[in-house]
């Protein structure tokens, strides 16, 4: 090997641009670090004819994918471009022709890391993805490397920045939803498709990388609990403030007691957390993880969890990885997937309708004599008791509906949403009840 890493750039998006601009700002120190230059020897993109900041060079600028994955100059192939397809062929053409990668695709390694992750470990090459989940934190290098000696007790976060930023504008601004997603899509931190972030499948992709790499289970999106920011309204931003909390996108991994087993409580949706907490704190497009190890004990992870150079930095960090160990002639010394291959499981995912906590319930009915009563005959009726109530609007017996807002005790998932599916189909019910888990390790 030349001692020269060289790089062949897979998209020149949001993220593409930022390494190309980091690889030419921080080169010397770079290379100081890693022994060795890194330089770019080609850059595939959709459109050719789209304008690129002036920090890419032109005539590395191609159309042909797969020209560059394959090119025997490329040592390392960096997938910025997202989605399954075509940069799932992509990247297997590179591994198979036994060139190590670097992506920042969640998605796919969610979807096809375990068949991507296997060939790399047969062709005895790196297939890194710091970037894929939480953005610039280094939080994949911790879980792999950092606690490769103590038990994971529990993991808990905001990994989408798109999520936080909204609810975080919605919250401190009073904004409409769609305005403040319209401002991260225009700064970056959105994906192609945006509901992916809003939708909590984008959390979901980086939960299942993280659950892996935390309890050596193998994981996929599709047992994930999975709920979006998207029924989230003002109006909750101001009745949990009124309760006391603040609303925020929660990622959570957890293995519970399940029967005679262990089994993994996985979710992500908007949660209530108490304004004190720690996760409260995390606004913008801040992503924050917490890791509970059993000798560790707490430990938070907080920093840019999207945006073209903390992300990039992340992709570059990898890139600097790979080179050392191609310099040194040492692939696989970590597993990358913290456990090794032979030693991940699978475990069960307890069902979501097992977990207990408190809830957040809003109902909007018409304000007539005993329409409380009913809505909390039917919720006492499966074991969901009141712990706080406030009403307003409403004009006693009118047709202007009220909204009941109610903070439970604990109750289990499966209850609540059982009465609340009941409730809904009272005829004084103006719209479907919303419910929100109250989060208290927050
Ligand atoms: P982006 O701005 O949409 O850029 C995608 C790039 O890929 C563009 O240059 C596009 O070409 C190119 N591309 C797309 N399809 C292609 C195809 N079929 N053939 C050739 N080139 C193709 O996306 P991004 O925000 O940089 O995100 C890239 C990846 O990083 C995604 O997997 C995303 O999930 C991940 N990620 C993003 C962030 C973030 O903050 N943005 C953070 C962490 C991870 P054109 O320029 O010609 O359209
Ligand atoms: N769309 C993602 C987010 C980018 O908002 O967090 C970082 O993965």
């Amino acid at each position: 090997m030349t001692r020269k890493v060289r790089v062949g750039l897979l998209g020149c998006g949001v993220v593409g641009t930022g390494i190309v601009r980091l690889l030419h700002d921080n080169a010397r120190t770079i290379e100081g670090r890693l022994g060795a230059p890194i330089e770019i020897v080609g850059i595939a993109v959709r459109d050719l004819s789209k304008p690129r900041d002036a920090i890419v060079s032109a005539p590395l600028v191609t159309e042909d994918a797969m020209s560059v994955a394959t090119h025997p100059d490329v040592d390392v192939v960096v997938e910025v471009m997202g989605g399954l397809h075509p940069a799932g062929e992509l990247v297997k053409a590179a591994l198979d022709l036994g060139k190590h990668v670097v992506t920042a695709n969640k998605a796919l390694l969610a979807e096809e890391g375990d068949a991507l992750l296997e060939t790399a470990e047969q062709k005895k090459v790196d297939l890194y993805f710091e970037a894929a989940v939480a953005g610039g934190i280094p939080i994949i290098r911790v879980l792999r490397e950092g606690l490769a000696s103590d038990r994971i007790v529990a993991l808990r976060g905001i990994v989408n920045g798109t999520s936080n930023y909204v609810l975080s504008r919605m919250q401190h601004e009073g904004l409409d939803f769609a305005d403040v997603l319209k401002d991260a899509q225009r700064l970056g931190y959105a994906e192609a498709d945006p509901t992916l972030d809003v939708g909590g499948g984008d959390a979901a992709h980086k939960l299942a990388i993280l659950a892996t790499l935390a309890y050596g289970a193998r994981v996929h999106p599709r047992e994930i609990l999975k709920e979006g920011i998207d029924t989230v309204g003002a109006v909750d931003m101001r009745y949990a403030e009124r309760f006391g909390f603040v609303i925020k996108p929660l990622a959570i991994a957890r293995p519970v007691p399940w029967g005679r087993e262990e089994a993994l409580d996985l979710r992500v949706h908007p949660a209530l957390v108490s304004k004190s907490s720690v996760l409260a704190s995390i606004g913008g497009a801040l992503n924050a993880v917490f890791v509970e190890g059993a000798m560790l004990g707490p430990c938070l992870m907080s920093g840019p969890g999207a945006g073209a150079l903390p992300t990039a930095m992340s992709v570059v960090s990898d890139i600097v990885d790979v080179g050392r160990n191609m310099l040194v002639d040492s692939h696989a010394r970590v597993p990358t997937r913290a456990f090794r291959g032979e030693s991940l499981q699978t475990m069960r995912v307890r069902p979501s309708a097992e977990h207990r906590c408190r809830w957040y319930l809003r109902f909007s009915v018409a304000d007539q004599a005993g329409v409380l009563a009913r809505i909390a005959g039917v919720l006492g009726g499966f074991d969901v008791s009141i712990e706080q109530m406030v009403q307003e609007g409403g004009r006693g017996g009118s047709s202007v509906p009220a909204t009941l807002v109610m903070l439970t005790h604990e109750a289990r998932e499966g209850d609540v949403r059982e009465a609340l599916s009941e409730i809904a189909r009272l005829a004084y019910c103006h719209e479907a009840p919303r419910a929100l888990r109250v989060e208290e390790d927050a």
